[in-house]
């Protein structure tokens, strides 16, 4: 009828771009892209399907590029954007502090071993090495994690698999301008276990109503282990993510991983105090 025609119409011309009301900055390999997956669901939302990388990369295009990379959105959503790569990028704090010193700021974290080997993998499959064996994956990762000096085997710590895992290092940087109130910490481990725990506690940060359940998860074949979201509870319909995320990963031998979570536990204890909270995971 006319009169859906001209709602239709005022719905289409309220959407415009504009920058972001919140960023998801990382941390890589933490379940970023499932917990914008999640969020984008949230009618109230709007989501950059691609990331940005405006302030670590893009930045001399200006904000008007930036503007220009958004999603159309109206005035009952808020914006948002996630590109990893800004949580561990020295030059971008101060740069999105100068754009918005109010913007919010998610920060999803999981057990940085785990992390760890979750980024060793995907980096073995972009080189498309040792794609389908895992036990060349899990030697390589050995081989590449220590260095030696005066005859002592120590974690190379400057490689950045094992460097973007010094999370506490990172926030550090963003709290120099961003108050610990403009953040939030996901826990991308219990993002998996319990979805609908850390749905909450992203939609009461952003100030959604909360809408997305325990009931909007379901755990399917396709996606063996890890949750999709069910799009509407009226059907059947859920997004699962791609088959680029939930990889199988390599067995690390135990003894590596034990050194691994003893090279991290001071990081990880400074961390949790820091942010205040309750530590994520066993550290
Ligand atoms: P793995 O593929 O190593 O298991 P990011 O999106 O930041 O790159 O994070 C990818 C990780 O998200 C995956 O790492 C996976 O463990 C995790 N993840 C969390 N929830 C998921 C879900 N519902 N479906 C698929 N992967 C999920």
């Amino acid at each position: 009828t006319l009169l859906q025609i001209t709602l239709a119409l005022n719905d289409f011309k309220i959407q415009r771009k504009r920058l972001p009301d919140a960023i998801l900055i990382g941390a890589k390999k933490s379940g970023t892209r499932a917990l914008l997956t999640f969020i984008s669901t949230h009618p109230n939302v709007s989501a950059a399907d691609s990331e940005i990388h405006f302030f670590d990369k893009y930045y001399h295009l200006g904000l008007d590029w930036y503007k220009s990379q958004m999603p159309y959105s109206n005035d009952n959503q808020i914006v948002i954007e996630k590109t990893p790569k800004y949580l561990v990028d020295p030059k971008v704090p101060q740069r999105v502090f100068q754009m918005n010193k109010n913007i919010k700021l998610i920060v999803i974290l999981r057990n940085p071993v785990t992390r760890a080997i979750s980024e060793f993998v995907q980096s073995q499959h972009r080189q498309k090495r040792n794609i389908n064996n895992v036990n060349e994956q899990s030697k390589r990762f050995v081989r590449m994690l220590y260095e030696s000096k005066n005859q002592n085997f120590t974690i190379r710590k400057n490689w950045n698999i094992i460097k973007n895992g010094l999370y506490v290092n990172h926030i550090k940087n963003w709290m120099e301008y961003f108050p610990l109130e403009s953040f939030v910490f996901i826990n991308g481990d219990n993002l998996i276990q319990n979805p609908h725990d850390e749905l909450e506690k992203l939609q009461k940060f952003l100030g959604l109503k909360p809408i997305i359940k325990k009931e909007n998860f379901v755990l399917t074949n396709q996606k063996k282990g890890f949750p999709c979201i069910r799009l509407d509870s009226q059907n059947e319909e859920v997004k699962c993510l791609s088959d680029q995320k939930g990889r199988q990963h390599p067995k690390i031998p135990d003894n590596v991983i034990k050194q691994l979570q003893d090279f991290y536990r001071p990081y990880n204890n400074e961390l949790f105090e820091l942010i205040k909270q309750e530590p994520f995971w066993t550290v």
